[in-house]
């Protein structure tokens, strides 16, 4: 999917598509032409959202209101798109929630829940489209992880060890279809000025600049992109540079005040 050309009247199923990151995202790729499925709970947020991109870029939109963490959700989602007819060129693996608290203090479900829609449901859907796009030669998988998937995160640990699961998978099936026409990459964005980041903090990059970045990415070669010049700097020094237990314990103090609300 290099070109405008490759993209246009294709089709992208974005999920957690009509906030923030996602939001951001499918404005960039209705802008290609693209036509596009939206997923998400909210079925409201996500009529409209569809009847905005509709009406600004003339794509057709389609919503699927779906809680990815539950179990079988990934395959109705699939079956919903085959009884469609529809042949997915691009998926964004986009949804995903935080949670910044000890997990000593946490509720055991939410964090399964975290764990299944933030890896579990971007494992499973990948397993279910990508073959479809291995047998045309043909396809992007976008995964979004966080530079949180590069260091342990002291009272985020269930989120960044979710993304490590993002990142670590991705970059292995970028690998493993590096062959077949087919591309998947991941993409980390750092703090990014969301519903989901709402601490106060300097330096909070704006969605539209992660979506250019996935876009970029889509045109890209590598496995893995850090969204920033910041970002990157930051994954290198802690995830090359620091050992792990030195970079774990800054992580630790960094966000030990962050947990608590201050
Ligand atoms: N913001 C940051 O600083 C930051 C940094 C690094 C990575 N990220 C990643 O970027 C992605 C997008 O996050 P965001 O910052 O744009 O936050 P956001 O605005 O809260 O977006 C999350 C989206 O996921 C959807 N979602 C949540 N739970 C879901 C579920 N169970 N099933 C289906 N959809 C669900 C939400 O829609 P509904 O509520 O309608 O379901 C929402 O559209 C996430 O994967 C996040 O981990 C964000």
């Amino acid at each position: 999917m290099r070109s405008r050309e490759d993209m246009r009247r294709r089709t992208a199923v974005v999920t957690g598509a009509a906030t923030g990151i996602g939001a951001a995202i499918t404005e960039r790729l209705a802008g290609e032409g693209m036509h596009l499925v939206l997923v998400a709970r909210d079925g409201t947020r996500l009529e409209a959202a569809a009847k905005r991109l509709h009406d600004e870029h003339g794509v057709e939109v389609s919503t699927l209101a779906l809680d990815l963490s539950h179990q079988g959700a990934p395959s109705h989602l699939a079956a919903w798109l085959a009884r469609a007819g529809t042949h997915v060129d691009v998926l964004v693996n986009n949804a995903g929630v935080g949670l910044l608290e000890p997990v000593a203090a946490s509720d055991p479900a939410r964090v399964r829940a975290l764990v299944d829609l933030n890896a579990g449901a971007v494992a499973e859907l990948t397993a279910l489209l990508l073959p479809a796009m291995v047998a045309r030669g043909r396809g992007v998988i976008v995964n979004i992880a966080s530079t949180g998937a590069y260091t342990p995160a002291p009272y985020a640990a269930a989120y960044a060890a979710s993304k490590a699961f993002v990142l670590s998978f991705t970059q292995a099936l970028w690998a493993e279809t590096r062959a077949t026409g087919v591309r998947v990459v991941a993409v980390s964005p750092g703090p990014t000025d969301t519903a989901m980041m709402t601490r106060r903090m300097r330096g909070k990059r704006a969605p539209d600049a992660v979506a250019d970045t996935v876009m970029a990415a889509v045109r890209g070669r590598g496995p893995a992109v850090v969204d920033g010049r910041l970002n990157r700097v930051q994954t290198f020094v802690f995830s090359r540079l620091l050992p792990a237990s030195v970079a774990t314990l800054i992580a630790e103090r960094a966000l030990r005040k962050a947990a608590r609300g201050d």
